[in-house]
């Protein structure tokens, strides 16, 4: 994932957890001591900051962040006969959640300026079995709740924040209130995959909810469906996050605000340097949003993408695609029949975007490496 000492990285991990080395290692010791390596107070400690965090009442941390989705999913009572929406350009695991819930995706298309799910494209792929709504928090930018609540509420739906991407967005709502990611909807689903912007030492999600009884839920799913020892209420799974996880979580949690106002000061230089750029075209943040880069997305002619990422690779500089096929095209969701043309923006953004490095340590003076490279490439 990183690159050559001399080239731009991706990602840099080593670096991102190194200046914590010492307190990850000091939690380490406080957990091997105790011998609790599930459950115990660095797991519920973790959980009550990250729900404060996010301005939910309750947190629950559990394996992955499609295990978060997935039993949000189940809490609220998605299952076999349901339809669920979500947004066509996200990662795969959004809609795979859907699956594992026993209820069917259904891809709607993305607006083409913020690549968030277009709510008037979902408000058409309703039917009288659509149970749920999934906005993704994209690339860091929290979607148009207002929009999608206003579908929910018109239909009776859930709505189910995947918020993978994007731990302490905000975006302001209709009233001037300030919206965070994880507490605008009844229940959100985090991923602490290393590389997001709240990463374990490893695999690791949470669900947020202001529901007690989808928090109760969640709970017992984890947990095998057990309402109490040996009293299993339901058929769950076992999805909980290990106490090393959540005491390092918690000395992360502790540094998020600082890594995302440098992804921010870092973004706000790459749309300063990339406006003029011709053939470079940015992804539009939302009036009143105030993202959390995630990731650093572009757009440039489809026919020359490729040449033009192999051309930055040639300078040293890594490159990825989020992502490359919508979900409706993937070979697992063909029995779905939404083929080619049934998500035409996010069908269109597959073949135009690059994202460029983005980690709190990159430096300016790398943002400008990419920059120029990029302005070579596509002029
Ligand atoms: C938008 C989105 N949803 C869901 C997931 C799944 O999370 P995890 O990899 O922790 O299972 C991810 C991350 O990989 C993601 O980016």
């Amino acid at each position: 994932m990183t690159g050559t000492t001399t080239g731009v990285p991706f990602v840099d991990l080593p670096a991102l957890v190194q200046p914590s080395k010492a307190e990850y290692l000091a939690a380490f010791e406080r957990v091997l001591d105790t011998g609790g390596f599930i459950g115990g107070p660095a797991v519920s400690e973790f959980e009550d900051a990250f729900a404060r965090y996010c301005g939910a009442p309750h947190g629950i941390s559990v394996r992955t962040g499609t295990d978060a989705l997935v039993l949000a999913l189940r809490a609220i009572g998605v299952g076999p006969g349901d339809e669920v929406i979500t947004a066509a350009n996200s990662f795969f695991a959004t809609a795979e959640a859907i699956s594992h819930a026993g209820a069917t995706p259904v891809l709607a298309d993305v607006d083409d300026a913020t690549l968030l799910i277009d709510a008037g494209d979902a408000a058409r792929r309703v039917t009288e079995r659509t149970r749920c709504i999934i906005p993704v928090h994209l690339f860091g930018q929290i979607a148009d709740m207002a929009a999608v609540q206003a579908l929910a509420a018109a239909h009776r739906l859930h709505v189910l924040e995947d918020s993978a991407q994007a731990h302490g967005a905000t975006r302001t709502g209709p009233s001037g209130e300030v919206w965070r990611a994880g507490s605008i909807a009844e229940v959100a689903a985090f991923s602490f995959y290393p590389t997001k912007n709240l990463g374990a030492l490893g695999e690791g999600g949470a669900v947020t909810t202001r529901d007690p009884q989808i928090a109760e839920h969640v709970k017992q799913l984890r947990d095998h469906g057990q309402a109490g020892r040996h009293d299993h209420v339901d058929v769950g799974y076992n999805a909980r996050l290990d106490a090393l996880q959540c005491a390092c979580l918690s000395i992360s949690l502790a540094k998020l605000d600082a890594g995302n106002a440098k992804r921010r000061m870092l973004a706000e230089h790459y749309r300063a340097a990339l406006a003029g750029v011709s053939g470079v075209r940015l992804i539009a943040e939302a009036p009143g949003s105030s993202p959390v880069h995630h990731l650093m997305v572009v757009r440039v002619d489809a026919a020359r993408r490729d040449a033009i990422r192999d051309q930055l690779s040639k300078a040293g500089i890594a490159t990825a695609i989020h992502y490359p096929r919508p979900i409706h095209l993937q070979r697992a969701y063909a029995h779905l029949g939404q083929g080619p043309g049934t998500c035409p923006n996010a069908e269109r953004a597959a073949n135009e975007m690059i994202s460029l490095p983005m980690f709190p340590d990159l430096t300016i003076a790398q943002v400008d490496r990419v920059v120029e490279a990029l302005r070579s490439a596509v002029g």
